[in-house]
C-alpha cells in the first residue's frame, strides 16, 4: 500500500487549517452578526465560546485524526470499543461526511456569487459593461454557471492531493488574503463614516445578549472552526507525529478569532462609510442589513459611489473573498474524498470528480428550488448539525476511547503533556463540561 499523504511542515498545517477556518463565516458572518447582535457584548461571547467550547472541540477531532491516520467515518469506527460503538462511530462519521458536502453545496453558490461581482469588476476595468451587468443580475443561469466555475476550482486542487493540492494553494492564497484584508481596511478607516462604525463594533451592548444570540455565537464558533463535519479530523490525519496538538490547536483557533475580529473592522466601518454616500443599510423593522443585500447591494454600491478607485477596491474585495471562499471549500470536499478513497477502490481523481459531480447536481436542485431549499440546507447543516456533531465527537473522545490512550496520542510530539495544565483539564472538560454546555446552549437557544 502506498505510504498515506501528509502535510509537509507545521506551517502547512497551519496554512491549511486556518485557510479552512478562515472563510465567509469570518469575513461576512462574524461582523454582520456582531452588529445585529449587540457590537462587543457578541464579540465577547464569541471569543469566550471559541475558547472554551469550540477549542476542545477542535482538540477532539485532532486527536482523532492523528491516531486513526484515516477519514471520519473510518477513524471514528476505528476506535470503537464494541459492535453499538462502532455502529456509532459509522453513523456519525457518515453523517459527517454527509453535512460537509452539504455545507459545500450551498458554500459554493455563495462563493459562485463572489467570483460573479469579482469578474464584475474586471468587465469594468475592461470597459465590457454589458457583460459586468450580466455578471451581477441574480439569474438561474448566471448562478449556475460560476457554482459550477467555483466547483471546477475546488476539485482541481483537491485533486492534486495534500501536498500538492491543500497544502500548496493555501500557502499560497493565505497571505495573500492577510495583505488585502489590511489594505482594505487601512483604505475604508481613512473614509468619513468609519468612526461611527468602529462605534458600533467595538462598544457593547448589554441589552442585546439574549439566549439565541449565545446559540448564533455557538454556531458561528462551530462555523467559523469547520467542526463538526471531520474537516479538522482529517486534516489532523495528514500531520507528522512530532507536532504538539494542543499548541497548533490553539495556534488555529486564535488565528480563527483573529482575523474574524479583525474582518470586523473592515465590513462594518465600511457598512457606515456606504450610510455617509447614501446608502440605506437599515432595513424596515430598523435591523441592520446583513444578508446577501449586504454584499451584493450595500458594498457594491459604496465601490460605485467612489469613482475609479471604487472599481480597484471592488476587486480587491470579491479577491479576497474569493480566497476565504475557496481555502474553506478544499476542506469540505476533502472530508467526503479521503472517505471514498479509504473505503473504496476509488482513486483521488476519481472519487474527486465523481464526488465534485454529485455536490453540483445538489447545488443545482438547491438553485432550482431556492427560495425552498437554500436557508433550510444553511439552517439544517450548520445551525442543528454542526454543534451537534461537535458534541458526538467530544463524546467519542471523552466516554468511548481509553484516556491511556488520549495521553499516549498528545504525548507524541508534546512528551510533556501529562504535566501541563491541558492534560489536567482537557480530558474531564471534553468528556463532561463540552457535551453539557453545547447541549445546554443548544437547547436554550432553541426553546428560548
Ligand atoms: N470555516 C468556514 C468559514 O468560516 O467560512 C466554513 C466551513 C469550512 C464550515 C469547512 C465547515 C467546514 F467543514
Amino acid at each position: 500500500m502506498a505510504s498515506r499523504e501528509q502535510f509537509s511542515s507545521k506551517t502547512g498545517f497551519i496554512m491549511a487549517a486556518a485557510g479552512s477556518a478562515i472563510g465567509l463565516g469570518n469575513i461576512w458572518g462574524f461582523p454582520t452578526q456582531t452588529a445585529s447582535n449587540g457590537g462587543a457584548a457578541f464579540v465577547l461571547v464569541y471569543f469566550i465560546l471559541a475558547f472554551c467550547l469550540a477549542y476542545p472541540a477542535l482538540m477532539a477531532e485532532l486527536i482523532i485524526g492523528r491516531h486513526a491516520r484515516a477519514n471520519v467515518f473510518t477513524a471514528l469506527r476505528g476506535i470503537a470499543t464494541g459492535p453499538f460503538t462502532r455502529f456509532l462511530g459509522g453513523f456519525v462519521g457518515g453523517y459527517g461526511v454527509l453535512v460537509a458536502s452539504l455545507i459545500l453545496s450551498f458554500y459554493a453558490i455563495v462563493a459562485g456569487w463572489m467570483l460573479a461581482y469579482l469578474g464584475e469588476a474586471i468587465a469594468r476595468l475592461l470597459g465590457m459593461d454589458q457583460l459586468a451587468g450580466w455578471l451581477i443580475s441574480f439569474g438561474f443561469e448566471r448562478n449556475m454557471l460560476l457554482m459550477g466555475l467555483f466547483m471546477m476550482l475546488t476539485m482541481a486542487i483537491i485533486a492534486k492531493g495534500i501536498e500538492g493540492g491543500i497544502e500548496k494553494w493555501s500557502t499560497r492564497l493565505m497571505p495573500m488574503l492577510l495583505i488585502i484584508l489590511i489594505a482594505l481596511i487601512g483604505y475604508v478607516l481613512t473614509q468619513s463614516g468609519a468612526q461611527e462604525g468602529l462605534r458600533v463594533y467595538l462598544l457593547p451592548d448589554l441589552s442585546q445578549v439574549r439566549p439565541v444570540l449565545i446559540l448564533d455565537a455557538m454556531g458561528q464558533a462551530f462555523f467559523s472552526l469547520s467542526l463538526g463535519v471531520g474537516t479538522m479530523l482529517v486534516y489532523g490525519s495528514y500531520l507528522d507525529e512530532k507536532e504538539s496538538l494542543p499548541k497548533l490547536g490553539a495556534a488555529v483557533t486564535l488565528v480563527d478569532a483573529g482575523i474574524a475580529f479583525i474582518a470586523g473592522l473592515l465590513i462594518i466601518p465600511a457598512i457606515y462609510v456606504a450610510k455617509e454616500h447614501g446608502a440605506t443599510i437599515f432595513n424596515d423593522s430598523g435591523e441592520l442589513i446583513a444578508g446577501p443585500d449586504l454584499i451584493f447591494q450595500v458594498l457594491p454600491a459604496l465601490f460605485n459611489s467612489m469613482g475609479e478607485v471604487g472599481v480597484l477596491v471592488a476587486l480587491a474585495f470579491f479577491v479576497l473573498m474569493s480566497i476565504a471562499s475557496l481555502t474553506s471549500s478544499i476542506s469540505m470536499l476533502e472530508v467526503p474524498v479521503s472517505f471514498a478513497t479509504e473505503e473504496t477502490k476509488a482513486s483521488r481523481k476519481q472519487a474527486t470528480l465523481i464526488i465534485g459531480l454529485l455536490i453540483f447536481c445538489v447545488s443545482s436542485l438547491i438553485l432550482s428550488y431556492f427560495e425552498q431549499l437554500f436557508s433550510l440546507v444553511i439552517d439544517l447543516t450548520t445551525v442543528y448539525s454542526q454543534p451537534l456533531l461537535g458534541l458526538l465527537l467530544c463524546v467519542f473522545v471523552g466516554w468511548i476511547w481509553h484516556r491511556d490512550n488520549l495521553l499516549q496520542e498528545l504525548s507524541k510530539g508534546h512528551p510533556t503533556i501529562s504535566e501541563t495544565w491541558f492534560w489536567k483539564i482537557w480530558p474531564s472538560y471534553v468528556k463532561i463540561f463540552c457535551p453539557i454546555l453545547i447541549l445546554a446552549t443548544f437547547v436554550q437557544g432553541v426553546i428560548g
